[in-house]
């Protein structure tokens, strides 16, 4: 029995509860079992050893439930650590003037963050260093307008999908090109890393500049280094609608449709459970509807409640 509770000892410690927990949780269970130094042996042999069986499968049980959630939305005390790649707009970028994090992603951030009664820490790296620094549990979270493809749902999870995206070529106003065929040869300038670049790699004879940050990609454009940018579609549309003396013009290329989705660490299911559990209910409440319609002024479309293929 000493060794059993020296075992509990340990485990509660390793659980992370703190030295008073600790002790309050092992006295009262000598207590209970007659083991202490002032509890009276008021209990037969026989009685001790029932009571200590059923108080050993239920000490475990709770034990377990408790150490179990504690890398999931139970363990409220430690920030959620969400990595962004801030050059995104307007899904993630830094404001001029506050130098605070702003954009469709944060907001969502914020708001999953309230549901899960956690506090938010926001990490700002390259895009191409999320989906390592999930494995290496530098962040918990990666929101970064990442979209849902096979190959990264090999290396992380992902939270259903939360927003409806698309490609895009971006052009200057008087360029002769009008579609994703008329690339070919062309200089392109992308996000290292995107789905942007992927498929600037897929086109033939085309030659490809990779930019650590996607708002690097969109000046290539605009200071003569490119013939074309290969982007998201909203954050296109939103560059031109705000750069008129930019003098670029956007083409939609039709073949795509991407959702977005936050990724999170393989082993951490709890944080991908807990996040899916408060954008659902953000969908059925109407918040997630409201931040759309703040950032890009339509109500948000029916998205799939799994993960399709990126087509
Ligand atoms: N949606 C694209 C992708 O997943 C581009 C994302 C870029 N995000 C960013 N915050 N820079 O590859």
């Amino acid at each position: 029995m000493q060794e059993y509770l020296q075992n509990v000892h340990k485990y509660v410690a390793f659980c992370g509860l703190g030295r008073y927990n600790r002790e309050y949780i092992i006295e009262n269970l000598m207590r209970v079992v007659g083991l202490d130094r002032k509890g009276s042996m008021k209990f037969t042999k026989k009685w001790k050893t029932y009571i200590a069986t059923g108080l050993i499968i239920a000490s475990f049980g709770m034990l377990a439930a408790g150490c179990g959630s504690s890398s999931g939305s139970a363990d409220t005390d430690k920030p959620l650590i969400v990595g962004t790649n801030a050059t995104f707009v307007p899904f993630e970028s830094k404001d001029d003037k506050t130098q605070q994090l702003t954009g469709f992603d944060i907001d969502m951030v914020n708001a999953i963050a309230q549901h899960l009664h956690r506090k938010v820490e926001f990490k700002n790296v390259t895009f191409d260093s999320l989906i390592p620094s999930l494995n290496t549990h530098d962040i918990d979270m990666a929101a970064s307008g990442m979209t849902i493809t096979p190959e990264r749902a090999q290396k992380v999870l992902f939270s259903m999908p939360y927003y409806q995206s698309g490609m895009a070529i971006m052009v200057k106003d008087n360029s002769p090109i009008k579609n994703y065929e008329e690339l070919a040869g062309k200089t392109i300038a992308v996000q290292l890393g995107s789905t942007g670049a992927t498929l600037a790699h897929k086109i033939p004879g085309a030659q490809v500049k990779e930019f650590n940050h996607s708002n690097e990609a969109l000046l290539e454009l605009q200071n003569g280094g490119a013939d074309a940018v290969l982007v998201d579609l909203p954050v296109a549309q939103y560059y031109v609608a705000h750069h008129k003396e930019s003098h670029e013009k956007v083409i939609p290329y039709a073949n795509t449709k991407e959702y977005f989705g936050f990724a999170i660490a393989k082993n951490n299911p709890e944080l991908q459970k807990a996040v899916n559990e408060a954008l659902t209910e953000m969908k059925k409440d109407g918040e997630l509807n409201k931040i759309y319609q703040k950032w890009f002024h339509v109500d948000a479309p029916d998205m799939p409640i799994q993960w399709p293929e990126s087509k």
